[in-house]
């Protein structure tokens, strides 16, 4: 049995027996062993300690002295759509000249770019280009992640993009949710006809990513000028009489009415939230849901940051996701999320780490596989440099402070 020890490590992060969802006033307790061994076996965290507490190992495990570097678990990006045919790069130029994101998209720039660039892109291009995507992201860290379709619009490329997820999934080791995002705007000869695109979701795309086992989840954009409430609640509901539970887009970029209707159908998780009031804060707070924060998104679009501070006072479970996607966050490095997190923001180093690696785990529904330093759980680990406490990874944030990645008891 393939087994490696990992020896004086200076800090073992999120060291856990029971692990599930924090909320609240839990989010600041990370639990941590100081001068601690953890010990790999298969692709499994099978023991760990303090050092003084090391037992006698019989078989001979290949071993790593740590000393002064941090272990913690890898990290759980619940939110981004990393399967894109292009870069939008023309775009950030016009924002810096003034355009807003809505002004973008109005004038057929946008999703709609990236929708017309990924029908003329080949299913292994898109593959290839993903593939090169989430290599560089699982050596930042990245051990688990959830992709979204979205880009497509119709059925053939809605489920081009799936295959291609799907295609992710059995060739990389990082753990892979699939979300369908077919409702991410509506294609432009459907713009005055919602009815008719909502129709093609749920008649002909639905049926055939059913077929396919094609996705884990189903999203929907709820947002002024993109999908109503309404409709994100008929479209949800027919994802879920084929088993996809709901995870939203939801008080982006107005007080949408995204959050309290993914309340109301039992998502998993209600995303991005840079605009929300009391009523909709409550309303999470009362809920299951996950609160995903994109910090990174609020950051390339200059919009106002989540008000995390508020949403944990309100004991809500919240996590932090990167969005990696063309045109509002073109990364994604989870180091800069938790960093950006805590700088703008206001979470503590505790809060975001927690909330990029067990709530990461639990917004898609990986909260008893992975997240935390739990015996039983994957061996998917990062190793930092030498650093010289756990508040100098987000404080140093524009230095690559991960040494070494483990996905599944494999270094990668
Ligand atoms: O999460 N908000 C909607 N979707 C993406 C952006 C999509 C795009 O601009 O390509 C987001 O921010
Ligand atoms: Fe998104």
């Amino acid at each position: 049995m393939p087994a490696t020890l990992f020896t004086h490590i200076k800090q073992l992060v999120n060291v856990r027996v029971q692990t599930p969802a924090l909320r609240g006033s839990d989010l600041a307790h990370l639990p941590c062993i100081e001068d601690a061994y953890l010990l790999v076996e298969d692709d499994t965290i099978a023991a760990y300690g303090p050092m003084s507490q090391l037992p006698a190992i019989n078989h001979q495990p290949s071993t790593i002295n740590c000393s002064g570097r941090f272990v913690l678990p890898a990290w759980c990006d619940s939110h981004t759509h990393l399967v894109f045919a292009a870069s939008r790069e023309a775009e950030f130029i016009d924002k810096i000249k003034g355009l807003s994101y809505a002004e973008i998209a109005a004038r057929g720039g946008g999703i709609l770019n990236s929708a017309r660039i990924l029908a003329n892109t080949s299913e292994d291009e898109l593959f290839r280009q993903a593939s090169i995507r989430l290599d560089e992201l699982s050596r930042l860290g990245t051990g688990a992640i959830e992709i979204k379709s979205g880009y497509g619009l119709t059925v053939e490329t809605e489920l081009k993009m799936l295959r291609v997820i799907k295609r992710l999934k059995e060739t990389s080791p990082v753990s892979i949710k699939a979300t369908f995002l077919g409702a991410h705007t509506y294609p432009p000869q459907y713009k005055d006809n919602h009815q008719g695109y909502i129709d093609i979701i749920i008649n002909e795309m639905l049926p055939a990513i059913a077929r396919g086992k094609l996705a884990d989840y189903i999203d929907v954009f709820c947002e002024e000028g993109f999908f109503s409430p309404q409709e994100t609640m008929t479209i949800c509901r027919a994802g879920m009489a084929h088993g996809l539970k709901p995870k939203l887009h939801a008080n982006q970029l107005q007080l949408s009415g995204g959050t309290q209707a993914g309340v109301a159908l039992g998502a998993v998780s209600v995303d991005h939230l840079e605009t929300m009031d009391e009523a909709a804060i409550r309303s999470l707070a009362g809920s299951s849901a996950i609160g995903t924060l994109l910090p990174t998104a609020a950051f390339f679009l200059r919009m106002p940051f989540q008000p995390a501070r508020a949403l944990v006072e309100a004991g809500c479970a919240i996590a932090l996701a990167s969005d990696f996607n063309p045109g509002s966050s073109p990364s994604g490095n989870m180091n800069l999320v938790v960093a950006m997190a805590c700088i703008q923001m206001k979470l503590l180093p505790e809060e975001a780490i927690n909330a990029a690696t067990l709530n990461g785990a639990h917004a898609m529904e990986l909260g008893q596989e992975l997240g935390s330093i739990t015996i039983g759980k994957k061996a998917n680990l990062i190793l930092t440099r030498p650093i010289p406490s756990l508040a100098y990874l987000p404080y140093a944030f524009g230095s690559n402070l991960v040494e070494r990645v483990m996905i599944k008891g494999e270094w990668i």
